[in-house]
């Protein structure tokens, strides 16, 4: 009945807890003013302003509030899959409980910051199948692995949409398995940053950042 139609949420995924939140806040805060100062960033400026001139990456992006990581975006129900995924016996089983995410890498282009999630095979469990291919603007990403596209939104550019991060994320994927290995150019203390071209950096990080998170919906 109508009931059950209003009942799904705008989207289920993992909720980071509040004692990592701050953390990451900080761990990420830090690395974009590195970023900010290095000479290689500084060469590329112009995929962020369009000009030569300096940007403030800490203000060039928007804090996005409950630090998350998508799995389904269900938009009420609107969303096609929404309803099949809610009734995964996977999705109720997990439903409440918490889990350990792993954060493998932090990534910024001109539009979004985010971090990458590699999720373990039970977590995969509540990754939908369809995920990589829904990106439209990146049709090789659909022969990414499964769960390619799990990240955290960490900021975005000024009218960027949230949904941009995992695209972009899946881009610097694609690339990789293209075979471009970028330009390595820093070895940080969080790890080793490379450039991929119009402005996408990523930093694999040494030691993947630990996140306890809750699965649970949002309904806004
Ligand atoms: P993300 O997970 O990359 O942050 P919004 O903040 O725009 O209202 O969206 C709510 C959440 O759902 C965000 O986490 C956002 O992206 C994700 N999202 C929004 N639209 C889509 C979409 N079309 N496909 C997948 N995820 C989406």
């Amino acid at each position: 009945g109508s009931l059950e139609e209003v009942a799904l949420p705008f989207y289920f995924g993992w909720f980071l807890l509040s004692s990592i939140q701050d953390k990451i806040k900080c761990t990420s805060m830090d690395f974009l003013k590195t970023l900010d100062t290095l000479e290689a960033f500084k060469k590329h400026l112009i995929d962020f302003s369009g000009k030569a001139e300096e940007v403030d990456l800490e203000q060039y992006f928007q804090p996005t509030g409950i630090l998350h990581c998508t799995t389904k975006f269900c938009n009420y129900g609107k969303a096609e899959g929404a309803k099949d995924y809610a009734e995964k016996q996977a999705v109720k089983d997990s439903y409440g409980s918490i889990f350990d995410l792993s954060l493998s890498a932090l990534f910024v282009t001109p539009r979004t910051f985010g971090a990458r999630v590699s999720l373990t095979e039970e977590q995969l469990q509540l990754w939908p199948a369809d995920a990589e291919k829904q990106a439209e603007s990146v049709p090789a990403a659909a022969s990414l692995p499964l769960g390619s596209r799990a990240h955290v939104t960490l900021g975005c550019a000024e009218g960027v949409e949230h949904v941009q991060t995992g695209v972009d994320l899946l881009e610097i994927l694609t690339l990789q398995q293209e075979g471009q290995q970028g330009e390595q150019v820093e070895e940080m203390e969080l790890g080793t940053l490379t450039y991929y071209g119009t402005g996408k950096w990523l930093l694999n990080l040494r030691e993947p950042i630990s996140a306890p998170a809750c699965f649970s919906s949002f309904y806004g």
